[in-house]
């Protein structure tokens, strides 16, 4: 049974079976709209967002469930007042069946975890984990793929970037996939992912070759440098535009690969890339609610009591 949701290292292989099945599910039609009525998710984001959080609304919303939130939980809850993320937590599981909570902490869904008698979902800790986009992610590739010779390829500012490490934490479940991760030299995945990866005896290349990669790629995962997380503009500026995906990549891509980015994007794919059918990230956010659904469902299913 699910309970807090605060890394992506906390899932099994038939967990996330049981997490996909159920989206898939969810996915063709077959769920009930009043699966959670009486239920109350609230949702608490120190963080902007977009997908994240109206996807985990409108989840809860169609399973019957209701909503509640602060608009922006550092500028207008009692945190704006100096109140610290424990004594936040208290008095919101008090009100609420699930928090969805979204902070500029690494650390704080843990932290969270420790203090709320109802579910967490990291929702996105700093540059720490998002484990519900890892999820989506994975649903997303194993839609098109199977796991035999799969070789995956991850741009962008990968230190920074929680949904790289969240990512790499579920796929490395998958011994058989091969990781690269582009990155400057500067912005390359922290040592303690890289120690995971080598302790689960995972294949896996750190380069700064952009095009060597995604051409031999079947999954050329995107991203953002996380503008938010440097300490002066100029230190970001050095890294922006560095990798781009335009259509002179398409032309190296091969036919059967496919190109995803957990978004927003800025400049690191252009727009002519948005019509190639290999452009997979809008279809890859839409999963993001059916994800949402199957894990509030998994999270509240309680086991049937034993008969006596
Ligand atoms: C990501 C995030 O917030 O980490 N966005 C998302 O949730 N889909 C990626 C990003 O902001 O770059």
């Amino acid at each position: 049974m699910l309970r807090h949701i605060v890394s992506a290292s906390q899932f099994d292989k038939k967990t996330l079976e049981k997490i996909f099945s159920t989206a898939s599910k969810i996915k063709s039609g077959n769920y009930s709209p009043k699966t959670l009525s009486g239920k109350i998710m609230a949702t608490l984001f120190y963080e902007p967002s977009t997908r994240t959080r109206l996807s985990f609304e409108s989840a809860m919303l169609r399973l019957g469930g209701t909503v509640i939130s602060t608009e922006d939980a550092k500028l207008f809850s009692s945190a704006a007042k100096g109140e610290t993320l424990e004594d936040t937590i208290r008095i919101v599981h008090s009100y609420s069946d699930v928090i969805v909570l979204r902070h500029f902490d690494s650390g704080a869904s843990e932290i969270a975890s420790k203090y709320s008698r109802v579910p967490i979902i990291n929702a996105g800790d700093g540059n720490g984990e998002h484990p519900t986009q890892a999820l989506l992610d994975m649903f997303t590739i194993f839609s098109k793929f199977t796991t035999k010779n799969l070789t995956i390829c991850m741009i962008g500012d990968l230190a920074n970037g929680r949904t790289i490490h969240s990512l790499s934490y579920l796929l490395s479940l998958y011994p058989q996939i091969k990781l690269i991760f582009v990155s400057p030299k500067a912005l390359a995945i922290p040592i303690d992912l890289k120690n995971h990866l080598k302790a689960k005896k995972i294949e896996f290349r750190e380069t700064e070759d952009l095009n060597k990669s995604i051409k031999i790629s079947e999954v050329v995962y995107q991203t953002r440098i996380q503008k938010e997380r440097f300490k002066t503009k100029k230190d970001y500026l050095k890294y922006f535009g560095k990798y781009i995906l335009d259509e002179s990549s398409l032309k190296i891509l091969k036919k059967s690969s496919v190109i995803m980015h957990p978004l927003p994007r800025v400049n690191e794919i252009s727009k002519e890339v948005d019509t190639d059918p290999r452009a997979i990230y809008f279809e890859e956010a839409q999963n993001g609610v059916y994800i949402r659904m199957a894990l509030l469902i998994l999270l509240f299913d309680k086991p049937h009591p034993k008969p006596r």
